[in-house]
């Protein structure tokens, strides 16, 4: 049975009412396979670098790259609210350029785009809002800015929980419909989330958050790097690499193709 498409208000209104499924995807199988567990928002990260493009980091996404995976992704999507990214270097400049590279999103398929940050994105958040492109925030360690932390660090602890509480009050007043926690002390996810009226989704951020989202690739250890705030729920690289073991022997013995899979 088909399920009732998630939008952006539905997706708002759950706060304090359902914790909120979210995980990433970034093409057609992966998006379709996300949607068909029934996840209520399917985000194009551009955590595409790490695990899809073998980059170190997210920093050298571009927008192209982007584009490519949002529309392959959009092919998979009934039900979920498809988000996109938006890669380093595109929200930094003028807000009128940020918009233009956001319709681009839009126009690849995406219902709202994600960016990084609290206070410095302020304007951009707004402005995309007054033009109808529902934001969603991300505070907390945003990957993007891991050279000004000097590393991937847990960001909020001791006297930064009031700063990181307020870029997340910040991100709501400007107009964003959610807002990401990513690896924030649990006690002050919790905080943020009493405090924030959006709905907090949580990433190494316990589960004192309205929602959650991971990283396809890590729950189903499809990579290399395994962050510790990932549980792997099946190991699907172990099997993959056994059922092309097989496929290989198959092959290498001559019992592959049979007669019935011959013409
Ligand atoms: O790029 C990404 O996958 C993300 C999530 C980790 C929230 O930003």
């Amino acid at each position: 049975m088909d399920r009732e498409k998630m939008t952006v208000p539905k997706f708002r209104a759950a706060k304090g009412k359902q914790r909120l499924v979210c995980i990433t995807a970034y093409d057609e199988p992966t998006a379709r396979l996300a949607d068909q567990a029934n996840v209520d928002l399917i985000l194009v990260g551009d955590s595409l670098g790490n695990v899809v493009l073998g980059y170190a980091n997210t920093l050298p996404v571009t927008q192209s790259e982007m584009l490519h995976h949002v529309r392959a992704a959009s092919h998979g999507v009934k039900s979920a609210l498809l988000v996109a990214d938006m890669p380093f270097g595109t929200f930094q400049g003028s807000v009128d350029r940020t918009v233009e590279y956001a319709c681009e999103m839009i126009k690849a398929g995406a219902e709202a785009v994600k960016l990084e940050g609290g206070k410095a994105v302020e304007a951009a958040i707004q402005r995309l809002t007054e033009v109808g492109i529902p934001v969603m925030g991300h505070v907390g360690m945003t990957p993007q800015s891991v050279n000004a932390f000097g590393g991937f660090r847990v960001q909020g602890r001791g006297n930064q929980a009031d700063a990181l509480a307020m870029e997340a009050r910040r991100v709501a007043d400007a107009g964003a419909f959610a807002v990401v926690l990513e690896m924030v002390p649990a006690m002050v996810a919790e905080r943020v989330t009493s405090e924030t009226p959006i709905p907090t989704i949580g990433i190494g951020a316990g589960v004192g958050c309205d929602g959650q989202v991971q990283v396809f690739h890590d729950i189903l250890n499809l990579g290399t790097f395994h962050p510790k705030h990932a549980r792997v729920f099946f190991d699907a690289g172990a099997a993959i690499t056994n059922a092309i073991s097989n496929y290989a022997d198959s092959v290498r013995a001559g019992s592959f193709p049979t007669d019935e899979e011959s013409f």
